[in-house]
């Protein structure tokens, strides 16, 4: 199954055994069957964080769970019970139209529900762990399990899902806990200022951060891309003071368990290098944290630039570079 518009890259990949389906016995009878081969397993859910090969071996499954149901907790509280294949996006619109504040602040994140606690999806202040109550999930022996937030080990896009139990689960449900009372949270960058109203709705607040999205990240319907390419890096106190006597306009965010947080986005501009072009890929002209492919392009190339600017910062600031999006698959042989 050719898997190359299932990747928000757009990067040619083809899978070796593909299922979508949202029928648990289905499911339940290709992770048996993948047992039984020995295949690896790759769960895919809007292909929106993925740096993909040309070849995916093993099985590739994509569940489709689009089930969606409020339960009222009391005291203004309600939990949403979420499928994993429905699209994040336009829940958050829907949770806002519902007057319900939690995840108003991660509006536009392209992909699937049940890819959200994989990296911890995060923006604007709020992670998915700030609003997460319960992950349903099937092992790979299709057992039912499901995994309080605690349980997660989230941090930083971050998760027990890119560890532990990297390719050894299939997320089917999430429970969100949302809340009927305004908690707008407003205070990263210039959002503030972004929302007119002084007591705003949710979906007030979807409209601010849908429009500061729009001004600096490239819609991957448009130009194939992963949204940020690499991590915020966090460096030692020292460090940063190093590099704020050099660069005093250095944005930099000191955290609370120690170390200092400085912008990817930033160090990379500073090379010089948002909006430059190399053949099919570059690094996108607004916002220099995000690498696009331009169409007939393929990950090495992809990868080949992301190595390029990480080596500039490197050599600038002495500063080290992570890829945030996954890389799977296997190179051509
Ligand atoms: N900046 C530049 N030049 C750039 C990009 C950024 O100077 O090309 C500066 C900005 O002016 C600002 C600072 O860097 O002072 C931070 O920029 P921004 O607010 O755009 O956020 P970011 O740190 O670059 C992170 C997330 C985004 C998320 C935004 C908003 C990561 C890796 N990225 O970006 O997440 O939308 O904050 O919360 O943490 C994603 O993960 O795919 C993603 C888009």
């Amino acid at each position: 199954v050719d898997l190359q518009r299932a990747n928000t890259l757009g990067l040619p990949c083809r899978a070796e055994h593909f299922l979508a389906s949202d029928d648990l016995a289905e499911i339940r009878a290709a992770l048996r069957q993948a047992k039984d081969h020995d295949w690896s397993l790759t769960v895919l859910g809007g292909g929106s964080n993925l740096v993909l090969y040309p070849q995916l071996p093993g099985l590739v499954l994509q569940p489709t769970f689009s089930d969606f149901r409020l339960e009222e907790v009391g005291g203004g509280e309600v939990l949403a019970h979420v499928g994993a294949g429905r699209d994040w996006p336009s829940l958050v619109v829907a949770l806002a139209e519902c007057g319900l504040w939690g995840t108003e602040n991660l509006a536009l994140i392209p992909g699937h529900a049940g890819a959200a606690p994989i990296q911890n999806i995060g923006a604007y202040g709020v992670e998915l762990a700030d609003v997460l109550e319960e992950v349903h999930l099937l092992d790979r022996e299709g057992q039912e399990r499901q995994l309080h937030r605690d349980e997660c080990a989230f941090g930083y896009r971050d998760s027990i899902f890119k560890h532990e139990l990297k390719n050894r689960v299939v997320i089917t449900r999430l429970v969100l806990r949302l809340s009927r009372h305004a908690t707008p949270r407003l205070d990263y960058g210039d959002l503030a200022s972004r929302v007119a109203s002084v007591s705003p709705r949710a979906l007030d607040v979807v409209d601010a951060v849908s429009a500061i999205r729009r001004e600096k990240l490239p819609d991957p319907r448009h130009v194939g891309n992963a949204g940020s390419f690499f991590k915020n890096p966090v460096v030692a106190a020292d460090k940063a003071q190093q590099l704020l006597e050099r660069y005093p306009q250095m944005p930099h965010f000191p955290l609370a368990e120690g170390g200092v947080k400085l912008a990817a986005g930033w160090l990379i501009d500073q090379c010089g290098l948002k909006g430059v072009r190399d053949g099919h890929v570059g690094v996108h002209d607004r916002q220099a944290l995000v690498l696009v492919h331009h169409g007939g392009g393929s990950a090495e190339e992809l990868l080949a630039l992301a190595a390029h600017v990480s080596a500039s910062v490197q050599e600038r600031f002495g500063v080290a570079l992570d890829r945030e999006p996954r890389l799977m698959g296997k190179p051509e042989t």
